[in-house]
């Protein structure tokens, strides 16, 4: 018995341990932390929105449907149409890119990977730092390097929104300490990399982060479409169990009423 107690510890702290390594994910990158709420609809579709507009055009999505998408996040079919679909998709047509990965080699070097499950292979915290971390580095082919993806061969795809940032040092990790909106003084802080802003975007750098927050909450979504509904059937399943055991109590009551 006292064996087998000690193996069951051994077993569950592993587990935790092993757990919370693969959490930081990255081999010890320093993350920023993303706070999503599924159940904001609003803010998977605008995640959705950016996404169309700034990333499929090299990117794939092709285990997504349009109409699917459509269902899920709440949006009208003639929204979507207008928004997010191009002109040559119909409704239930997967969210495949134009470029043919061919030619997406010969300029990038690299194909770009498809997105669907990036959030699950990457996890959240590690996109929306990544997605903003690019910054301006003219020695790079593309004239952009990201902090968190050294030598990355994506372009800056939303630079006009952010505008254009330098890197200007490293901090110490628990500097940043995973807060999403640090700054010191003029500088950014995006996971352990210290910026400045030479060129300012369409949005201000809050209103940047909030849509990185978005569109890292529309690719998990993408990840694992079915966590918008099982959390509803959670609580569904979780009201009916209980009316059961009201039922049974009840019903215990008016058998054992007789006997006392
Ligand atoms: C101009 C083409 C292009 C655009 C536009 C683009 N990407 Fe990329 N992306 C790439 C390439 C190429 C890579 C591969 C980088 C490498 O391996 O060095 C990549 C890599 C990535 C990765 C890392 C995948 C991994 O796990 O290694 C993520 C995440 C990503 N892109 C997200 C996005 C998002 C989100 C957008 C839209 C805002 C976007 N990309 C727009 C070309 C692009």
């Amino acid at each position: 018995m006292k064996k087998l107690i000690t193996q069951l510890v051994v077993l569950v702290s592993s587990a935790v341990i092993s757990g919370s390594v693969m959490a930081a994910g990255g081999g010890g990158a320093v993350l920023d932390k993303v706070y999503l709420n599924m159940s904001d609809k609003a803010s998977l579709q605008n995640g959705a929105k950016l996404f169309v507009n700034y990333c499929l055009s090299c990117h794939s999505a092709q285990y997504a449907r349009y109409n699917r998408v459509a269902e899920d996040l709440d949006i009208p079919l003639y929204r979507l149409k207008e928004n997010l679909m191009f002109t040559t998709d119909k409704e239930g047509d997967l969210m495949t890119t134009t470029m043919p990965p061919k030619d997406a080699e010969k300029w990038f070097g690299v194909t770009p990977p498809d997105l669907t499950l990036v959030a699950r292979v990457r996890n959240p915290d590690w996109i929306y730092t990544y997605l903003r971390a690019f910054y301006q580095d003219d020695s790079s082919p593309s004239g952009w390097n990201n902090s968190l993806f050294e030598n990355v061969a994506m372009p800056h795809a939303m630079y006009e929104l952010q505008g254009v940032q330098k890197l200007v040092g490293k901090v110490e990790a628990d500097h940043s300490a995973g807060d999403a909106h640090a700054a010191v003084g003029d500088y950014k802080i995006v996971g352990d990399a210290k910026f400045e802003l030479t060129h300012s975007g369409i949005m201000n750098p809050e209103e940047f982060d909030k849509a990185m927050a978005d569109l890292t909450g529309f690719l998990t979504y993408l990840g694992e479409p079915a966590q918008l509904k099982r959390k509803k059937l959670g609580v569904y399943s979780i009201v009916f169990v209980l009316l059961l055991m009201g039922l049974c109590l009840l019903l215990k009551k008016e058998y054992w009423r007789d006997i006392h």
